[in-house]
Formats: C-alpha cells, sequence, structure tokens
C-alpha cells in the first residue's frame, strides 16, 4: 500500500487551487519532506549526535500577500479557509488547532526582527498526520521559509530551524529538541545527517545499503498523550544529570562515555531516573557504532544496533507501545529482515525495518497480514527516498 506521493507536479493543482480560493495566484511555493530518526533517538534535548534523513512523503504550500491571514489545507477540507486576523501578540489557542503553529512562526519571527504581514496560504500533504514522521516540523519550516520568501527574507536553513525550535518551546510549550526541523530545513538527499545538537555541527554520511534498503511501517496508532509523555522524559532525563552533577560536571548526560556508565548509574538511587539515564549514554554510543558500521558497508552490525536501540525505548525510556513492539519482532522474524525500531517519539507512529530489497514484497505482505490479524486494523508500509531539505520551487 503505497501512498500517493505530492511531487513537484502537485504545484499545477496547488496553484489551481490557491486561485480559486483566494483570487490571486501565489508568489511563492514551498515543498517540504518529512523526516525519519535513523537511531538516536530521544537524544536530540541531551545535546546528542543523532541521525536523520528526510524522506519523500512531503507537505507542499502555496503563499500570497493579504491583508489577514487566512489558510487552507485539502487535508482537512471541512474546515475550509481559517481566518486570523492580523494583529500583534498571537498566543497558543487551543481552538485554533494546527493553525497555532502558523500564528506562532509569525509571532517568532516578528519577535526576531523580521516585518511580516499577511498572507494567504494553501497546504496539502502527503505525510501521514500523527505518524511520528514529523508532519509539525515540516509544516513549520514550510511555514518560516514561505513567509520569509513571500517578504522578501532570505536566510539559511540552520535559522529556519532555530526559528521554528523556538515555536515549538516558546509557542506551543513542547519542550522539543532540534533534530526534526534541522534535518527537514538542511538535510540532503541520499545521505544520513549526523547532527550534534550540543553546538549544531553537521556532516552528512551517504547512503549506501547495498542489497538493503530502509522502509517505514505506520502502525496508524493514534498517538495518544505525545506531548505530556515527552515533556516528562526530558525532566526525569534533567533531574537524571542533576544528581549526576553533585559530583561531576557534565554538561549534558550524552557526554558520559560508555566506559563510565556503571559508575555513574551508581549515584542515581531513582529506578526510573537510573532506567533514563542508561537509556541516553548507550543510545549515544549506539549513534557512532552506526556510523562507523555505515562507512565498513556492516549492514549486519546496522541491523544489530536497530534492534539494541529499540529495545531500550521499549525498556529503559519507556516509550514504545504494543503495536511498534509487535512490528519490529515480526518483521525480525522475516526472511532478509537485518534490524527494526520505532522512529520519533514513539508511543504509536512508524518504525522503519533494514531488509533486503529482493524480499520487501514479502515483507509487506506477511507483515501487513500479521498485523492486521493482532489489531484488527491494517498498518502500511511506505518505500521511502532519502531527499532534500525543503526548498522554494516557484
Ligand atoms: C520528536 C521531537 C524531536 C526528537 C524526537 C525523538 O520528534 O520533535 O525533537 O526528540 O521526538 O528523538
Amino acid at each position: 500500500m503505497i501512498l500517493e506521493r505530492i511531487t513537484k507536479m502537485n504545484k499545477e493543482n496547488l496553484i489551481k487551487k490557491h486561485f480559486e480560493l483566494f483570487k490571486v495566484n501565489p508568489n511563492t511555493i514551498i515543498l517540504s519532506p518529512s523526516r525519519i530518526n535513523i537511531i538516536g533517538e530521544h537524544i536530540d534535548y541531551l545535546g546528542g549526535n543523532v541521525l536523520p534523513a528526510n524522506i519523500d512523503l512531503y507537505m507542499i504550500g502555496s503563499f500570497s500577500k493579504s491583508e489577514d491571514f487566512e489558510i487552507y489545507s485539502k487535508n482537512f477540507k471541512n474546515s475550509g479557509v481559517k481566518k486570523i486576523k492580523n494583529t500583534t501578540n498571537y498566543k497558543y489557542d487551543e481552538s485554533h488547532g494546527f493553525v497555532n503553529y502558523l500564528l506562532g512562526c509569525v509571532e517568532i519571527l516578528r519577535k526576531n526582527n523580521f516585518k511580516i504581514s499577511g498572507a494567504s496560504i494553501c497546504i496539502s500533504s502527503s505525510i501521514p498526520p500523527s505518524s511520528g514522521l514529523s508532519s509539525s516540523a515540516s509544516f513549520g519550516v514550510l511555514i518560516i521559509k514561505g513567509l520569509l520568501s513571500l517578504y522578501n527574507y532570505e536566510i539559511d536553513g540552520i535559522e529556519v530551524a532555530k526559528l521554528f525550535k523556538e515555536v515549538e518551546n516558546n509557542f506551543m510549550n513542547l519542550k522539543n529538541g532540534i533534530m526534526d526541523q534541522f534535518i527537514i530545513a538542511n538535510g540532503i538527499e541520499n545521505n544520513l545527517m549526523l547532527l550534534n545538537t550540543s553546538n549544531l555541527e553537521y556532516s552528512n554520511h551517504k547512503l549506501n545499503l547495498g542489497d538493503y534498503q530502509f522502509i517505514v511501517f505506520n502502525t496508524k496508532k493514534q498517538r495518544e498523550l505525545v506531548d505530556s509523555k515527552y515533556n516528562e522524559r526530558v525532566d526525569e532525563t534533567s533531574k537524571g544529570l542533576d544528581i549526576i552533577n553533585q559530583s561531576n560536571n557534565y554538561k549534558y548526560l550524552t557526554e558520559i562515555p560508555l566506559v563510565k556508565i556503571n559508575e555513574t548509574l551508581k549515584l542515581i538511587d531513582n529506578e526510573t531516573i537510573c532506567k533514563r539515564v542508561k537509556f541516553a549514554i548507550e543510545e549515544q554510543n549506539r549513534v557512532y557504532e552506526f556510523i562507523i558500521a555505515l562507512g565498513a558497508n556492516d549492514y549486519q552490525k546496522m541491523g544489530k544496533l536497530l534492534n539494541e536501540g529499540h529495545q531500550g525505548l521499549r525498556y529503559l525510556y519507556e516509550v514504545s507501545c504494543k503495536e511498534l513492539d509487535f512490528i519490529v519482532d515480526e518483521a525480525n522474524k522475516i526472511t532478509g529482515v537485518l534490524g527494526a525500531r520505532m522512529t520519533g517519539a514513539g508511543f504509536g507512529g512508524c518504525a522503519i525495518v533494514l531488509v533486503d530489497k529482493k524480499e520487501i514484497n514479502n515483507l509487506e505482505n506477511t507483515l501487513c497480514e500479521l498485523y492486521k490479524n493482532e489489531f484488527g486494523y491494517s498498518c502500511e508500509m511506505y518505500i521511502v527516498k532519502v531527499v532534500n531539505y525543503a526548498e522554494n520551487i516557484n
């Protein structure tokens, strides 16, 4: 079951819709990808090194200037065009739903001295919502790039990522790290990005998987309480660092070398915090090992690291769920599969599977059937390509 993909071809349809709704042609069109994270989960708010990539499930948006803000999304047809007066001091308001992201972007851009006025915006997306593929960061990067381009500003991808992080942290009140917006604003096709979230230095690593490929499975499980559980993990790890620093001086948990894990864990007498810290230190080490395995074309090792990462997320960090665990466990029993893990924040959403290309059909048929028998509804498989950052495609 492959989703209908948004490609640059959808541009014509979007322009038509834009004109139909707002009676003007758009000046700016942005194509924005979604992302998977290969390894280094939940450590981008711990100063860690993470390894994400953009994938070709896209969002596309058209922009024209107008007095107020008006936004239409083809994915929420029933909501029609949402109109918001162009005023100052926007605040998060639950009743605005996804439009909060737009208002947050406007607010943060203005705070950063960009003179942004109103805009008419039309959006279409092939990113499955609430699937852990970061449709919100894709949307945020699209909005920031679109508004800036509409009002004749040009800034680099690193600044775009920082601005959207400000939107999430200060307007949406989520304690997210910078991984999603950073990869979406800067990632390069056919490359994984090793991003150091403590200083935003990064390097691109060619994704050469030989006979293997990454496949995405969407559990289609509605993610529940993601935001509150996410913020809880941020707080728990921050407490962990405070405890460790009673006798140390680390800036981040991910600085702690693996050889010091046992002596470090001895300092923590709270079992939950101990598990979170253990995960963070081990997960960081897996990222380094993965990079070595990638350079050495050691696919078996990569698969093993994915599996170990998943078990850490499941038992130590406790952000997986039975649907994701099922995909990972069952995938690993199928011929040609080297490893699998959940990707993104967890509590539902997607898993990635590293599989021999010849076995993709068998994997899809077997896993989707098993999943349906177990949970009573279908999961979906996406064969994805690693693509470029969000671009202006006027
Ligand atoms: C979400 C957040 C990211 C990151 C991942 C987990 O996608 O937005 O910052 O923390 O979860 O790795």
